[in-house]
């Protein structure tokens, strides 16, 4: 990709004041869920910023969790799914009875999610939690639910705010799309 390609006109959909304000709403929904033990889960690279913010918004709700990162993969640089999730970095904290908050930037087809919920849950959390930044409804493959939600997306492929298209883009402090020529 040039450097003209990095910096295309990106059109905003959601500005960085109306997701500092869900995030706080956010933050007061998990707290209402009570968590115990928590830790806080983010699957890199995409859920990047929206977790730096949702930890910071999540302290100002009087929660303390530890953070955590995972990588996983299943998209490589394409923009449409391969459909096989592996992971490529692990966590390095025992979650055996703890409350665990996964959080993602966008929930799609719902692999990515479904299979480290499974994960988890496999290696005996006490209650995995998912928190994602985006949903895009009309696209669910697996059977997911995502407790917690920041926006509704609408069907265009999304950028900036952490989430990237061929690695372009992460730094946006806003979420938007490249429309069409
Ligand atoms: P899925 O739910 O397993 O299909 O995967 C969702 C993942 O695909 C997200 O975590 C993103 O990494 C990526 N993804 C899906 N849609 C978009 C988009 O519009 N922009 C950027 N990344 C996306
Ligand atoms: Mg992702």
């Amino acid at each position: 990709m040039s450097d003209t390609e990095r910096t295309r006109h990106v059109e905003v959909l959601f500005d960085a004041e109306r997701i500092a304000e869900r995030n706080r709403e956010l933050a007061q929904e998990i707290v209402a869920a009570r968590p115990e033990k928590l830790v806080v889960i983010a699957v890199l690279k995409g859920s990047f910023v929206f977790a730096a913010d949702l930890i910071r918004a999540m302290h100002g709700a009087g929660l303390a969790p530890e953070v955590e990162f995972i990588t996983l993969s299943s998209y490589r640089k394409a923009t449409v799914s391969s459909g096989q999730v592996t992971v490529l970095r692990d966590v390095e904290t025992e979650v055996r009875g703890r409350d665990v908050l996964l959080i993602d930037d966008i929930l799609e087809s719902g692999r990515t999610l479904a299979f480290a919920k499974d994960l988890l849950a496999a290696r005996g959390a006490r209650r995995v939690l998912v928190c994602v930044l985006l949903e895009k409804p009309h696209k669910r493959a697996v059977q997911i639910h995502a407790d917690f939600v920041g926006f509704d997306c609408p069907d265009y492929f999304v950028v900036g705010y952490g989430m990237d298209v061929a690695h372009a883009y992460r730094q946006l402090p806003f979420i938007g799309y490249i429309p069409e020529d």
